[in-house]
């Protein structure tokens, strides 16, 4: 069979009235539907198309019911469901957690998905939703500038005290959102005591999986209920997309459909294609990116210019034993935080003006090393003081480690430093 027997005589579902004799209507109706809805045949295509389309049809009037009420599965309404983000979807169920025991849902950013994820796990009014101190700048802004205003009570917890850890469980959370490794300094709070005794305490736990992706760490095999990435970073992996993606355990399903269904900031079908051909080089890329990032901050930590290099798997970070413990493959992620000695704004403008192959700009994750400031971008939302208190200083700034070629990075940063 050649593509040939695809052509476009037909024009119309196989049996539908009117249409096969299309080369007789009107030029307006010829313009509208000469050439669609050709049926595939029987062959498979290598890569799932982008299915950009709106609705789907179905030859009769009760099969849509069917999929509506859940009785078989199909797609109706891209808000609800489209081929190539279910393609992805299940492509990211399956490296987080297995498709059998959870679901996943893609949505135009990591922002949407943090939304969904806390709608889905009951944050509401009236409820307590604890959260990480040091997550995500944003993240953080959304819980006070967003959920508060909803009646939703936000409290910022020090994961790495015990006071504040034991101070969280008695205002009894609803939620617990965290993330597996903070930006920019890197810590790894103790996952797994805290998504048993969320547990035992009836607190779902939601896991921001974007720094160390299912490669390294897989939060809802330690049994925690959600899994949320922005897809912008290493799940896409090029820098060419925004989106983001919620796992979660099977039970939630109902919820999250539910919700995203009524939310609607689902993940365009092209955003979807794309970061599903990101995942397939996940495990290449973070691989060459972990193993750059560890190179560069083993000779990041001897240099004279620099007072100090976060990066877990280096012995001198704080939390390189739950390195050790929690990530896969001996590896420590891609991302690594410098603090300039003698350093303030100008002399950081200097270094990162002077940089070539290391690029100016607000994310990580992509082929490509990036530079971020985190006092002006990540941060910049949070008051001085309360950077301070976090640990965010003005000569501090973030390296995404890229796949580039370790010597000619280190050569780059080596030439920067030079010039402060
Ligand atoms: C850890 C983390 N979570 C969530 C987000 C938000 O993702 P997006 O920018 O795709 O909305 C970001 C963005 O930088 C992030 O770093």
């Amino acid at each position: 069979m050649s593509s040939g027997d695809f052509d476009l005589a037909c024009g119309g579902i196989a049996g539908e009235s009117g249409l096969e004799d299309i080369e007789k209507k009107d030029f307006a109706t010829r313009a509208v539907h000469a050439g669609e809805r050709v049926k595939a045949g029987d062959f498979v295509p290598i890569s799932t198309p982008i299915y950009s389309s709106a609705t789907f049809l179905y030859e009769h009037l009760h099969e849509i019911d069917a999929i509506a009420s859940g009785e078989r599965a199909g797609f109706t309404y891209t808000r609800h469901d489209n081929p190539t983000n279910a393609a992805l979807e299940k492509a990211v169920c399956s490296l987080e957690g297995g498709t059998g025991s959870s679901i996943a849902v893609s949505y135009a950013s990591g922002m949407a998905a943090i939304l969904l994820g806390l709608m889905a796990a009951g944050a509401a009014q009236g409820t307590v939703v604890a959260a990480a101190q040091d997550l995500y700048g944003v993240t953080m802004k959304f819980l006070t500038d967003v959920a508060e205003r909803w009646g939703v009570r936000v409290e910022f917890v020090d994961l790495f005290s015990r006071d504040g850890i034991e101070g969280m469980w008695r205002l009894r959370p609803k939620v617990l959102l965290l993330e597996s490794l903070s930006n920019p300094l890197l810590r790894i709070p103790d996952l797994r005591s805290l998504i048993a005794a969320g547990h035992s305490r009836q607190c779902r736990v939601l896991v921001d999986n974007t720094f160390t992706t299912p490669l390294l760490v897989r939060p809802l095999e330690m049994g925690a209920d959600f899994v949320v990435h922005s897809a912008t970073k290493y799940l896409g992996g090029h820098g060419d997309l925004t989106g983001g993606i919620l796992v979660a355990r099977r039970e939630f399903a109902e919820e999250v459909r539910h919700f995203s269904r009524l939310v609607g900031a689902v993940l365009g079908p092209f955003e979807a294609w794309l970061t599903l051909r990101g995942v397939k080089t996940l495990p290449l890329r973070f691989v060459r990116q972990c193993e750059n990032a560890q190179q560069l901050a083993e000779w990041l930590e001897k240099h004279p210019r620099i007072e100090r290099v976060y990066y877990p798997g280096l012995p001198s970070h704080p939390d390189a034993g739950r390195c050790r413990a929690f990530f896969q493959g001996g590896l420590a992620g891609g991302v690594v935080t410098i603090v300039i000695r003698d350093a303030g704004r100008e002399e950081v403008y200097r270094f990162a003006n002077s940089l070539e192959l290391f690029l100016k700009a607000t994310s990580l994750g992509d082929v490509q090393s990036l530079l971020l400031y985190p006092a002006i971008s990540s941060h910049r939302d949070l008051a001085p003081k309360h950077r301070e208190r976090l640990g965010i200083t003005d000569g501090m700034v973030r390296l995404s480690v890229g796949i580039e070629a370790v010597e000619d990075l280190e050569a780059d940063l080596e030439q920067a430093l030079a010039k402060i």
